[in-house]
């Protein structure tokens, strides 16, 4: 009898772990191709002013939109997430310093990134909230690119994101320790 209710037990322990894992792979396999997938997007094209009226108005944007509260107030890149539980999430330095966008990043790419929310290389940006940017108006966006394209560069080399969403055994240590 006592057999019986182990095996079945067993059977069922098992079922759900080849589940979990069939599940969990499936997610993995969804979310890696979206990651992966690439997309190839024509941006329209700016015209940018470099005048210090514009490059004022500019400035003031990328404060009231947000983009120093994760791009540093330098626009030199910040880790704006430091969380035990959550990892590290790191806004990149938007400058032309060490760590900083490549010289060859054009007005073009910057349109990708604000308005499509994609690198230049066609792969989404995962973090960056460009769905909040992406219908501004083209005065509006020019401005902010006029202004962080001017920015002094800054030498700052960050780590990249380490996200650790998953991180339940830890979470598990913390309540055996209460209980
Ligand atoms: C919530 C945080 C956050 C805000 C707000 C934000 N960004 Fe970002 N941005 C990121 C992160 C993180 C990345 C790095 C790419 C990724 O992981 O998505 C990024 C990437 C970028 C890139 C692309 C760099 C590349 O590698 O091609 C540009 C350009 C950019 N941001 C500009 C801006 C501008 C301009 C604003 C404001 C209008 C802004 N960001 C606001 C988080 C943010």
């Amino acid at each position: 009898m006592l057999i019986r209710i182990l095996k079945g037990t067993g059977i069922a322990l098992l079922s759900i772990g080849a589940l979990i894992a069939g599940v969990y792979g499936y997610m993995y396999y969804q979310v890696q191709s979206r990651i992966n997938q690439k997309y190839v997007v024509q941006a329209p094209v700016l015209n940018i002013r470099y005048d210090s009226a514009q490059l004022a108005y500019g400035e003031r944007l990328a404060i009231v939109k947000g983009c120093r509260d994760c791009h540093g107030d330098d626009m030199g890149g910040k880790v704006f997430v430091d969380d035990p539980g959550l990892g590290l999430l790191i806004g990149k330095n938007l400058t032309k310093g060490k760590g900083g966008l490549p010289n060859d990043y054009s007005t073009e790419d910057w349109v990708l990134a604000l308005k499509h929310g994609i690198r230049r290389d066609g792969k989404t940006l995962l973090f960056m909230p460009s769905y909040e940017f992406t219908h501004l108006s083209e005065e509006d966006m020019s401005a902010i690119i006029a202004y962080a394209q001017s920015l002094q560069p800054v030498d700052r080399e960050l780590p990249d994101h380490n996200l650790k969403p998953l991180q339940l055994h830890t979470s598990l240590d913390k309540l055996g320790d209460c209980g």
